[in-house]
């Protein structure tokens, strides 16, 4: 074989990205593989809109069906995203022998195991390197340079939106909806950006790294999700007086029999390696039991890094194609993988340390209370600030705690929300030590 035919499915922002490298670094890539990678068609409903590229005559049409029935075509790239209509384009391909290349994380997140099926039975390669971190090489690490360690952690900011609207809300000191309008106007975020804000997104690529981590599909459902929706600039500051920034923090560890697994706002100390990572970037720490901690960090975004990763999927499957034989990669790196199963840990059992800030009335004897609520749950207290007097005599109360377990807390603060001296509910973020 002299060449390998692809066909691009989208020719959105990634499509367009994944095609211009294509093009362009042609030669690139073709002294690299050892053979030519030609991108003979590409499919998308919009044919007229201006992309920035110039597609070679013929190649650019709205007949996806055609391009996955094409005998001609080695490898189909999915960049429409979304579910049900992706799911089709990808299942076919997969049954009509054809490697797949996808971006979309969602329907790896929550399909993938019905996918991973189709492409083991046909052996035909699945990849995604594109669906987790843009253009950080982070799925090609777990599944090959770390694949000799059993993963400890796994921990990131892996939402470059959130990162952008935290940044701007820490930097800036802008307010929350105002930093949102700014992502927007800059095309980090969809208008309504509600899956990058409220932890979806993130979970999603948490669960397809847990996946590869452990072997088996992660149970999507089982991931804590908590957004960053309902921060305020307040929070931003007191986080600060208290040496700390928010991220939107992605953390998977190996309890041994159960993996912590959790998507939520968290203070880190500013000294942490993580509290450095910001703007829109990306960035994540694994920790393998040998290789010990290992760091990731780039553009998890955009048309140019995220078609950098579409493409050297590309390119590994245009190798294992040249190579002829034993093409087939298990989709999450494990042999078999059908005996295994992942089971999450209640959020219940999770032990950590704790910010608060409470909503109360400057009275004397609000602390007490509040406290004392504490106290019975076994939530010991390591600092508190009361700041002066503001509306109507309710002022922000803010805590530390030392570690404490989720489930205590849980039952302290609905109780402490019942007091009468409290005026709203409290805010309570978790802190990574
Ligand atoms: N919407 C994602 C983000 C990028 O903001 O990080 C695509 O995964």
């Amino acid at each position: 074989m002299k060449q390998v035919n692809v066909g691009i499915i989208g020719f959105g922002t990634v499509g367009a990205g994944t095609a211009e490298i294509l093009l362009k670094n042609r030669e690139i890539i073709k002294k690299r593989v050892g053979l030519d990678i030609i991108l003979k068609r590409v499919a998308d409903l919009d044919l007229d809109s201006d992309r920035g590229i110039t597609l070679p005559q013929g190649v650019l049409s709205n007949d996806a069906a055609g391009l996955l029935n094409d005998p001609e075509i080695d490898i189909v790239v999915e960049l429409i995203g979304g579910l049900t209509t992706a799911k089709q384009f990808i299942s076919t391909a997969l049954k009509n022998g054809k490697h797949v290349v996808t971006a979309n994380k969602a329907l790896l997140a929550e399909f993938g195991s019905e996918l991973y099926g189709i492409a083991s039975q046909k052996g035909v390669n699945l990849a995604y390197e594109a669906a987790v971190g843009g253009g950080m090489p982070v799925i090609v690490a777990l599944r090959e340079g770390l694949a000799a360690n059993n993963t400890t952690t796994i921990m990131g900011i892996l939402n470059g939106t959130s990162n952008y609207i935290l940044t701007r809300m820490s930097k800036d000191g802008l307010p929350y909806e105002e930093a949102v309008e700014g992502a927007i106007k800059l095309g980090y975020a969809e208008d309504p950006p509600t899956l990058d804000v409220d932890g979806t997104d993130a979970a999603h690529k948490l669960a397809i790294l847990i996946s590869l981590a452990y072997g088996a599909p992660a149970p999507f459902e089982s991931i804590y999700k908590e957004g960053i929706d309902k921060l305020t600039q307040e929070d931003i500051q007191f986080a600060d007086e208290f040496g700390y920034c928010i991220k939107l923090l992605t953390v998977a560890r190996d309890l041994g029999g159960e993996v912590e697994a959790r998507v939520h706002p968290a203070m880190l100390p500013k000294g942490h390696i993580l509290s450095n990572v910001n703007e829109a970037f990306n960035a994540v720490f694994i920790e393998g039991d040998y290789v010990g901690p290992t760091l990731y960090y780039g553009q998890g975004a955009g048309r140019r890094p995220t078609g950098s990763a579409v493409v050297s999927d590309i390119m590994s499957i245009a190798r294992k194609i040249k190579a002829g034989s034993d093409m087939q990669v298990c989709p999450l790196g494990f042999a078999d993988p059908s005996g295994q199963k992942i089971t999450i840990q209640s959020m219940k059992n999770l032990k950590t340390a704790y910010y608060f800030r409470f909503s109360a009335l400057d009275k004397p004897g609000v602390l007490s209370k509040i406290a004392g609520i504490l106290g019975e749950k076994n939530i010991s207290i390591s600092s508190v600030i009361q700041k002066g007097r503001e509306i109507e005599g309710v002022v922000p109360i803010v805590m530390l705690t030392h570690e404490a377990i989720e489930k205590d807390v849980t039952e302290a603060l609905e109780k402490i929300d019942r007091l009468d001296v409290l005026q709203d509910k409290t805010m309570m973020i978790r802190v990574m030590g």
